[in-house]
């Protein structure tokens, strides 16, 4: 029987060379501390982001990289300046997109308090986020891809999702169908670097923007959705 640390190393083995030498570190270091056994395999390829499948005593977990290269972390650093939790943040490359995985693991964490239907965030290093896996044998499909058999009761639990952040004093800030997984007919959020705390002087133009793109989505799937009306329940 080999070691335990060689097994690890074999798995992640697949891998290597694939990230910069800082994310590599910080995979190690992540296997050491027990989050992962090793990676399996890329899932999808955002902006900012890769998100992988990885393993951890034979169950699924999700590790996000935040890319340390081909990011704007100009815009990155706009966005999150505004959020008072980051007000003394500089406009440096590395500390940017640090703060900003960083932010997605709290607010995934500050959401799931809420009892908020959000992947659990196990930990962060910098620019590496592990948090629980949504979906079964595979992912679970994002909502865009997914029509709800039943449109109307789907639009309400986001809906409620919704009011459960803004009462816990969060706004999403880029809520749509790539965002909202279709867990067995459940809303799921994810994606949440971009979420910010009600004190943010541009929350009231993400709340209604997110409202928008959510009664857009349900009203060509058949549901009546206002937003006026939307935006009142969530507030209310
Ligand atoms: N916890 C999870 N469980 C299952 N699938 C996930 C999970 N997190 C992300 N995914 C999948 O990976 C995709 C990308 O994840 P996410 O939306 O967080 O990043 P992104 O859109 O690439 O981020 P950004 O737009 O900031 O670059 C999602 O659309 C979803 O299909
Ligand atoms: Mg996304």
């Amino acid at each position: 029987m080999p070691r335990m640390g060689t097994v690890q190393k074999e798995k992640y083995k697949t891998h290597h060379n694939v990230f910069d030498d800082f994310t590599d570190r910080n995979l190690y270091k992540l296997m050491n501390q027990g989050f992962i056994d090793g990676l399996q395999g890329p899932l999808s390829t955002g902006k900012e982001g890769n998100v992988f499948i990885a393993k951890k005593d034979g169950e699924k977990r999700i590790v996000k990289i935040y890319r340390l290269q081909t990011c704007d972390y100009n815009k990155m650093f706009t966005h999150i300046r505004t959020d008072m939790r980051y007000a003394t943040l500089k406009n440096q490359r590395r500390d940017v997109i640090f703060a900003w995985a960083h932010r997605e693991f709290r607010n995934l964490l500050k959401a799931r308090e809420a009892f908020v239907r959000v992947p659990t965030p196990y930990t962060i290093l910098f620019n590496v986020l592990i948090m629980e896996f949504i979906g079964d044998e595979s992912a679970a499909p994002m909502l865009k891809d997914a029509k709800p058999d039943n449109p109307k009761t789907f639009f309400d639990e986001v809906i409620l999702q919704m009011k459960k952040m803004y009462k816990a004093g969060l706004v999403h800030g880029d809520l749509s169908g790539f965002n909202i997984l279709n867990q067995d007919e459940k809303p799921v959020f994810i994606d949440m670097s971009q979420t910010t705390t009600l004190e943010n002087p541009n929350a009231k133009e993400f709340l209604e923007r997110d409202v928008h793109n959510i009664c857009k989505l349900f009203t060509k799937w058949g549901v009546k959705a206002d937003e006026a009306t939307t935006l009142k329940k969530i507030k209310g």
